[in-house]
């Protein structure tokens, strides 16, 4: 199971699962995407003898906030689970530990867990074209581990990085001029724009109006699906805020970090 607006988190995930199978003989369960709206309508219930292996991104150093109540609907039957994060050469903080509480809570056992880079949403230089070759053969390296520990049948507890109360979520900017209200950071579209609706179809919140493209009609979360997946480049954020931030992330965070296994 996975959520990715851009593809990173998918890319790991399905690179995991293939070797689970392919190498390694696990039988080959249902994949569900839940990164559209509607695949987040209904939730999923495993068996004891089943193993989920589910990927997020990180949002600020958290599980996406918007997942929370859908993560919650995934319900296991001390079934086995292998979480996994993706996040933009930053950091992830207490992701990973907030996705197996989640786990937890609902029923899995938490037997690994992995934290791997991929190219920041909102940049096509920080961890460009990340995961990549190596990412991905440590990817393979890690189901191995994972399958060798299910068949020894060493599913003894995990210690995962992070801390409890995890890190707070970052608030929203009030605009100044008109007090209460929030800056809203929302893309844009440009001229080049050919009206194919990718962008409506790929925005994980539905807020992009489907009859008028250039219409944003929910709150966006800054994910880069509709920027990234755009054939003609016509969407972009300008809010200042924002182009900062990016900035700041691309001088800060250039030196590659590796991911990050729990087995
Ligand atoms: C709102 C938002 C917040 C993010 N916060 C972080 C962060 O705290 N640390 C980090 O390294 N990357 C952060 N990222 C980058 C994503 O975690 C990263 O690009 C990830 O690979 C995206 O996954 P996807 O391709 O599956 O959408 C953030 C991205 C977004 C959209």
């Amino acid at each position: 199971m996975y959520f990715s607006p851009t593809a990173t988190t998918k890319t790991i995930v399905e690179t995991i699962g293939h070797r689970l199978v392919e190498k390694n003989g696990i039988e080959q369960g249902k994949i569900v995407d839940f990164t559209l709206p509607k695949q987040r309508e209904t939730g999923v219930t495993f068996k004891s003898n089943d193993i989920l292996l589910i990927g997020v991104p990180v949002y600020s150093g958290r599980v996406p906030n918007i997942l929370l109540s859908y993560l919650n609907t995934i319900k296991g039957n001390n079934t086995l689970a292998i979480p996994i994060v993706l996040y933009g050469n930053r950091e992830y903080e207490d992701a990973l530990l907030e996705l197996n509480d989640i786990l937890i809570e609902n029923g899995f056992n938490v037997i690994a867990g992995g934290a791997f880079i991929g190219e920041h949403s909102f940049s096509t230089i920080l961890a460009k074209e990340r995961p990549d070759n190596t990412d991905l053969s440590i990817a393979k390296h890690f189901a191995d581990s994972v399958y060798k520990k299910i068949e020894c049948d060493e599913l003894d507890t995990l210690r995962i990085k992070g801390n409890r109360p995890y890190r707070a979520y970052t608030k929203p900017k009030v605009d100044e001029d008109k007090k209460e209200d929030t800056v809203k950071v929302e893309p844009k579209t440009d001229e080049n724009c050919i009206d194919c609706k990718i962008c409506a179809e790929v925005c994980p919140v539905g807020c992009i109006d489907f009859t008028d493209v250039t219409k944003i009609t929910g709150t966006c979360i800054k994910c880069g699906a509709c920027v990234k997946l755009c054939p003609t480049n016509s969407k972009y954020f300008d809010n200042p805020d924002y182009i900062k931030l990016k900035l700041t992330l691309e001088e800060l965070y250039i030196e590659r970090k590796e991911p990050e296994l729990f087995v």
